[in-house]
């Protein structure tokens, strides 16, 4: 068979020996640049074709030819459109040049210009991707998207530690590679540099609705966290078989925020809450790297049977009739130690300078305390934080002055803000020293929590 390199063939298929395409008639190319014999096409995107081929150079090994659909633009005529297609075909294969020595990320062979098209030849990944996966396997389970994520989020470390953002994450750009089963990211045609300005073509849509971030889509910028947003929602496709270009264009952005009415399957409070903090409408309220999602996921007692922390679908709550608890409390395991941290350690120093000041000025240790707690509570429950998180925040800044307050008393040290320079260096190491004890907090508690889901 030859296959017809007109992108717009109805039927590329041809039997050997043709020399002019029997559907469309063009001129049947028999090995580009004489050496890569295509075979069938395997995709069909926006701006570019994609071949399975062979190199006769390499005893006919197999490999990907990607054709840009508007290369005879390439020359500089044409739409802006049409030059965003050719900037966005040059970009991915600069990127597979400098990320396709990652094991999970195909390696670039070849890129070049043929007959006025503009051809990338990348090296193939054997098996399915997880669209195809998904219409012939059925909606995935916890075990699999906990597998998915543990796969890819170190690919997405290492590219964005490389300052590239992906942009078009989604369950027919990852392939599970058939000999390890492993997932390989495919398709950096819409990648970008995080230095590079953003200069989107008005009406180019870089990224897939309903996957893209509402940054990516209305301003053009991409963070790390647009990925992670990408990921969240591919997890979201996988879990529940609903497109979710079918929810954007109902609901718009904000249909993330009850996701999990959707579900048709339990998945556990711990994963509900990776995923909760994947897919916020604002980038800010996300995690801000793939490695903080990583601790997550691997902190929480996850699939360990004797946690009965489960999400149920609605129809599952129906037909329980209230025998399944409600899940109320969320245990400290769910608190994400790389993104409290900071705050703790502020909470820790704010709070005791807080304290310092009004034991300082006030003197009495009873109204001081009062209005201690209602500064303090108010400054962390007006956070845009979980509800658990600030109760946590609120009770290492508790547990942090009560050790100031006993150190004041123990050294009997009196108004440190009135005593001069010498109060003054008081007063600064035991905000240092409550920073410190808030740190020491948070981590150890962590460290107790991640035993305790290891041991019970
Ligand atoms: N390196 C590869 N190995 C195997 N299949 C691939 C490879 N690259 C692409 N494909 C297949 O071709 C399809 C389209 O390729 P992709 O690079 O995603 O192009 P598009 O820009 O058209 O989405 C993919 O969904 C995948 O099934
Ligand atoms: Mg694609």
């Amino acid at each position: 068979m030859i296959c017809c390199l007109n992108p717009d063939c109805p039927n590329p298929q041809n039997p050997d020996g043709s020399h002019f395409c029997l559907s469309c008639g063009t001129g049947l190319v028999y090995l580009l640049r004489n050496r890569y014999r295509i075979i069938q096409p395997i995709g069909r995107g926006g701006f570019a074709r994609t071949y399975l081929a062979e190199d006769i150079d390499k005893l006919n090994e197999k490999c990907v030819v990607k054709q840009l659909v508007r290369g005879q633009f390439y020359n500089g005529g044409g739409s802006d459109a049409q030059k965003k297609a050719t900037e966005l075909f040059e970009r991915e294969a600069k990127r597979l040049q400098e990320l396709g020595k990652h094991d999970q990320i195909p390696t670039l062979l070849a890129y070049f210009k043929e007959n006025d098209y503009l051809y990338v030849v990348q090296e193939l990944i054997e098996g399915q991707n997880l669209l195809q996966e998904l219409k012939q396997q059925g909606v995935f389970d916890e075990t699999k998207i906990r597998q998915l994520l543990n796969d890819l989020l170190p690919v997405l470390n290492t590219i964005h530690e490389q300052q590239v953002i992906h942009r078009d994450i989604k369950a027919e750009n990852i392939i599970r590679r058939q000999h390890d089963g492993k997932l390989v990211l495919i398709d950096f045609g819409v990648s970008k540099q995080k230095t590079e300005a953003a200069n989107t073509a008005p009406g180019t849509i870089i990224g897939s609705l309903g996957y893209a971030p509402i940054e990516q889509l209305q301003l053009g910028t991409a963070y790390p966290s647009s990925d992670l947003y990408s990921l969240g929602i591919t997890c979201f496709h996988l879990l529940t078989n609903i497109t979710p270009s079918q929810l954007w264009m109902k609901q718009g952005f904000s249909w993330t925020n009850n996701w999990r009415s959707q579900l048709s399957q339990p998945i556990s409070q711990e994963l509900a809450l990776i995923l909760d903090r994947l897919m916020p409408e604002n980038h800010e309220q996300r995690y801000q790297s793939a490695q903080a999602v990583l601790l997550d996921l691997n902190v929480q007692p996850g699939l360990n049977p004797k946690v009965p922390h489960t999400i149920f679908s609605p129809e599952q709550l129906f037909q329980s009739r209230g025998r399944i608890p409600q899940q109320t409390n969320q245990s400290v395991s769910h608190i994400s130690l790389s993104e409290l941290l900071p705050g703790a350690v502020i909470v820790g120093t704010g709070s005791s300078f807080l304290a310092i000041v009004l034991l300082s000025f006030l003197g009495t240790t009873l109204i001081s305390s009062g209005l201690w707690l209602i500064i303090l509570g108010f400054l962390i429950f007006i956070q845009s934080r979980p509800l658990f998180e600030k109760s946590y925040l609120f009770l290492i800044a508790l547990l942090t002055n009560l050790f100031i307050v006993f150190i004041f008393q123990r050294w009997q040290i009196i108004n440190p803000l009135r005593s001069g320079i010498n109060g003054l260096i008081v007063a600064v190491l035991l905000i240092i020293l409550a920073g410190l004890l808030a740190f020491i907090l948070l981590g150890t508690s962590q460290l107790m929590n991640k035993l305790m889901s290891k041991y019970f």
